[in-house]
């Protein structure tokens, strides 16, 4: 036994030294330390070995073991390395992997320029529930139960006196009845109608301007709107004021730009008129200042409302309001 097992050891020696390639060794590694191999069948024929031989006979199958398993894998590493395949290696040189960094939504980005812009003109930020009463969306704001002016929006009902808000103009009424004049605020947030196309989303967002003070005018209005569009969208846009209707404000105007897609040629954009309506605006109604207990006669304020998914629109050159709710990363990645 013993004889045999010196005898593998060096056949094994010889032929491992001999082995030119990865294949070899592998027919090596099934010959020695295979199911049926030299050294299984050792393993197996030391039990009928006498019990004198039994513990030398052991220590050399178990050397030739250790052996062979050490000499194959020296041999296949080398094979490895020369093939350029190694295992396990590590590039320390090679960059790391960045954390994948996300960036804001459009929308947040617009809003947060569209207020940024106010701030400086020393407007403050104002917010307001988005589950309103019927008084605050539509009565307070001079649109009496049975107006036709309820009509100009789709409103989501969920109880008798209870709607999803359908503007931002209901803040102007929390924050006149908490707060006496004068006042300048811009309320975000968003609104709620059951309107659902290329232009039109249940849910979207607008910003809310007012600005109460003894002898504001309609010229304050218009500067301010100037003032915005030019921060917005470039300093040689034009701005108009189309008069409009709206029950809380009087007069009304619709303040439109100067298309940005054709620069007012007329495109299919504007439907050939030059003009983008952007936003609607107005004196403040004196039945709101009523409503809130404000002194009329002292009083005088302007304000507007706008949806920030239109001025984004506009600004990006975006065509399908619903992309901004899609979360596509393909969209969103180019903000
Ligand atoms: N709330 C109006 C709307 O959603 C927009 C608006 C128009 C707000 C005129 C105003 C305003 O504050 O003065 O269509």
């Amino acid at each position: 036994m013993i004889d045999q097992i010196k005898k593998h050891r060096e056949d094994f020696d010889s032929r491992v030294a001999q082995a030119a390639d990865a294949e070899a060794v592998n027919r090596l590694r099934i010959e020695f330390l295979g199911k049926k191999g030299h050294l299984a069948q050792a393993m197996q024929s030391l039990r009928t070995v006498p019990a004198a031989e039994k513990p030398a006979a052991g220590k050399l199958v178990n050397e030739l073991k250790q052996h062979v398993e050490r000499l194959l894998g020296e041999k296949s590493q080398t094979f490895e390395v020369k093939s350029g395949k190694p295992r396990e290696s590590f590039d320390t040189s090679l960059p790391g992997r960045r954390e994948a960094l996300g960036s804001l939504h459009p929308i947040t980005q617009t809003l947060e320029e569209i207020e940024a812009i106010f701030h400086g003109l020393g407007f403050c930020v104002e917010e307001g529930p988005e589950i309103e009463s019927d008084y605050y969306n539509f009565e307070a704001l001079n649109i009496p139960k049975d107006h036709p002016a309820r009509d100009m929006q789709d409103t989501f009902y969920i109880g008798e006196e209870t709607v999803l808000r359908t503007h931002t103009s209901p803040v102007q009424i929390h924050v006149m009845e908490r707060q006496e004049p004068p006042l300048r605020i811009i309320a975000p947030g968003r609104v709620y109608r059951c309107d659902s196309d290329v232009s039109h989303t249940p849910m979207f967002h607008q910003i809310e301007g007012l600005m109460v003070d003894e002898g504001v005018s309609f010229s304050h209005l218009k500067s301010v709107m100037n003032i915005f569009v030019h921060q917005v969208f470039g300093k040689n846009t034009s701005v108009r004021f189309r008069p409009s209707f709206f029950p809380f404000t009087c007069p009304s105007a619709e303040v439109d730009i100067q298309c940005v897609m054709c620069s007012g040629k007329g495109c299919r954009v504007c439907s050939q008129t030059g003009w983008l309506e952007i936003l609607g605006a107005g004196m403040v109604d004196p039945a709101v200042f009523e409503a809130v207990g404000y002194d009329s006669d002292k009083w005088t304020g302007f304000a507007f409302g706008m949806g920030i998914e239109r001025i984004a629109m506009l600004k990006y050159g975006i065509n399908d309001i619903r992309l901004f709710f899609e979360n596509d990363l393909r969209f969103l990645r180019q903000f």
